[in-house]
């Protein structure tokens, strides 16, 4: 049986497989780089050091990046679905950071289980600050019209079928039941075909998802925002933030009780 090494191989198929088979895991440490990119003015505003921080819906590797640059206290990650090296990170991060980080599989729904997790995490009250980032557009909890009329049913990318409604009284009620202040961030190409869609889990927001939510944190709660464009978000200021996003593709903005 031929062996399969390194030499065996023609240099150029190595850069060919190396190149082909590695793109996609290079941009699970790349990307999150570029992203908090975006979000670091927030950090670097709020101070991490010390703090708590609960990442809902996380990549495991944006914490240990803020971990090393802001020093936290603790970085308690959540997820639905946890990446294979998320235990390494956990672990391995000991030897280059002091703050603890913890990722878990848990529902953001579910209270029960966060509540284990916050009592095993050593959390005594609520965490400093809440990271969501490219994860608040799954947080839907409006049923399916079609699923709810019963049969077999398959979604439809428009999402004319099954509205996954967005309540933003509730998420944000819920975000503040665990958190003093939530750091949220969004990215979105009206030009990428969104599979969340056909998936019937939510895609991204439309811009009249985003309007109701901005108005509804603006009159309720200080909206600090940070992408587009840096300022305090007011009423008076929402149709001139409505254009600019309808105009880029990513939002980050810092939102707390007032
Ligand atoms: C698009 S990924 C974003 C990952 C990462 N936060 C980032 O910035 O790249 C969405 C993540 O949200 C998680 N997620 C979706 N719904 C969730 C929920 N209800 N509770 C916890 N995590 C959730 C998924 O498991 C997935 O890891």
């Amino acid at each position: 049986m031929a062996s399969k090494t390194c030499e065996s191989k023609g240099k150029e198929d190595w850069e060919e497989e190396s190149e082909e088979e590695n793109w996609e895991d290079w941009e699970l440490w790349t990307n999150p780089i570029e992203e908090l990119g975006d979000i670091v003015d927030v950090f670097e505003i709020e101070g991490l050091k010390g703090k708590t921080i609960l990442d809902v819906g996380t990549d495991c590797v944006k914490p240990l990046y803020i971990a090393l640059k802001y020093e936290p206290h603790k970085i308690i990650g959540i997820t639905l679905d946890k990446p294979r090296f998320a235990g390494n990170i956990a672990e391995d991060s000991r030897l280059l950071t002091k703050t603890e980080i913890h990722f878990f599989v848990c529902d953001f729904f579910d209270d029960a289980k966060l509540a284990k997790i916050l009592k095993k995490a050593n959390i005594n009250g609520k965490f400093d600050s809440i990271l969501i980032s490219k994860t608040l557009h799954h947080l839907r909890t409006g049923k399916c019209i079609a699923r709810e009329r019963g049969g077999k049913h398959n979604h439809r990318e428009d999402e004319k079928c099954c509205i996954y409604e967005f309540k933003e009284e509730e998420i944000f009620e819920r975000f503040f039941k665990y958190g003093e202040k939530v750091i949220v961030y969004e990215w979105f190409d009206p030009n990428e075909k969104d599979n969340d869609k056909i998936r019937g889990k939510g895609g991204y927001f439309t811009m009249t998802e985003w309007n109701d939510m901005l108005t509804y944190l603006c009159t309720n709660y200080r909206v600090e925002l940070f992408r587009p464009e840096r300022y305090h978000l007011t009423m008076k200021k929402l149709g001139e933030t409505m254009e600019k996003l309808n105009r880029g593709d990513c939002i980050c903005f810092c939102v707390e009780k007032t």
